[in-house]
């Protein structure tokens, strides 16, 4: 079978490897991952990351699985395995549902059937950005100083990526685009990768620390908010990276519009608002001070209490617009 390849993950052989974006920007490594263990480790670490691109490696493995043979009792474990390894991204939960069906109903095929599947999630994905990208061109302002949070990149999915998918094609549209960066403390997704994805691509871009958004929101100089989801529940309360709440409230405080850019996977049709959605806690570690491939610094007291939420949800009042490959969803196209 071809390889399949995207920037941030790819399958040659059988084998999983990814961008180890725990050392991005310093070094551009690519580590394998041939066991579970693996595999789980890098999605755990966030070598991979992003919650498109969660999914889509785990389901890589899973294909390189059964093209080394595995039974369908163990590659249904593996598959639930991998399920429960990150717990807030829904599009995870919802590409090993597919393999699950695919892999249970144990035709003769099922080996066939899993590779069609895996390769639909894949382009699947690919289409799914350059959707969102069409959609968010149509309706966010023309040549916007753009305020975004975390990696929402082409690392973080198999295309060009949702909130930042966007910002690049107006790049490629020829409007002039600046990009404030939040560095998206604890674990610095935005300094670290939407600056070395933004840097390579060319795109003007202003890194700021994440306590700055509200003064430069005040001296109006944010025309709008992109970000990503996680989850989204039923009511269209989203879940996202910490932070991402705030940003909501400083920008309905200072009327700058805020946006949502998720493909339809992300949706949750099971959980019915944000207080269901569940919320990944991290070790202390990760707030004491900074723990990562790149070094360790502790700048706080050893036995410091911490209080690590990966993830927080914004209320759907709070959005302006939810920018989807089906289009831009408002308030009313949700359950209330
Ligand atoms: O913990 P992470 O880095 O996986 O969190 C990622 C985010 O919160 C992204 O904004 C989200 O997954 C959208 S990625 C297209």
């Amino acid at each position: 079978m071809e390889d399949i390849v995207a920037t941030g993950f790819r399958l040659k052989n059988g084998l999983v490897s990814v961008l180890d974006q725990q050392l991005i920007p310093r070094e551009e490594v690519w580590v394998e991952c041939p066991t579970l263990e693996s595999m789980v480790h890098a999605i755990q670490s966030l070598k991979v990351r992003g919650a498109p691109a969660i999914g889509i490696a785990a389901s890589l493995f899973v294909l390189g699985e059964s093209m080394r043979g595995c039974d369908v009792a163990s590659l249904l474990q593996t598959v639930k395995i991998l399920r429960g390894s990150r717990p807030t991204a829904v599009n995870l939960m919802n590409y090993m549902d597919r393999l699950d069906r695919v892999i249970g109903e144990s035709s003769a095929e099922w080996k066939d059937q899993l590779r069609l599947e895996v390769k639909a999630i894949v382009e699947e994905d690919f289409e799914l950005c350059e959707r969102i990208a069409e959609a968010g061109v149509s309706v966010v302002p023309e040549n916007p100083r753009v305020l975004t949070h975390c990696n929402t990149g082409c690392i973080a999915t198999a295309g060009r990526g949702t909130a930042l998918g966007i910002v690049t094609k107006l790049h490629e549209l020829g409007q002039n685009v600046h990009v404030y960066v939040d560095e998206t403390r604890p674990l610095l997704q935005g300094g670290r990768l939407t600056a070395w994805e933004l840097g390579k691509a060319g795109i003007a871009h202003t890194l700021i620390c994440d306590n700055m958004a509200g003064m430069l929101m005040a001296h109006g100089k944010v025309d709008c908010v992109l970000v990503g989801a996680d989850r989204i529940a039923r009511n269209g309360d989203f879940a996202n990276k910490i932070g991402t709440y705030s940003l909501a409230v400083l920008a309905s405080y200072h009327n700058v519009p805020f946006y949502v850019a998720a493909p339809e996977t992300t949706i949750d049709r099971h959980c019915p608002d944000g207080n269901s959605i569940p919320i990944e806690e991290r070790k202390p570690e990760e707030v004491r001070g900074f723990s990562g491939a790149l070094g360790e610094l502790y700048w706080s007291p050893d036995n410091v209490a911490t209080y690590n939420p990966a993830f927080d949800v914004t209320p759907a009042q709070l959005v302006s617009g939810w920018i989807l490959d089906t289009g831009v969803k408002t308030r009313c196209d949700w359950d209330s």
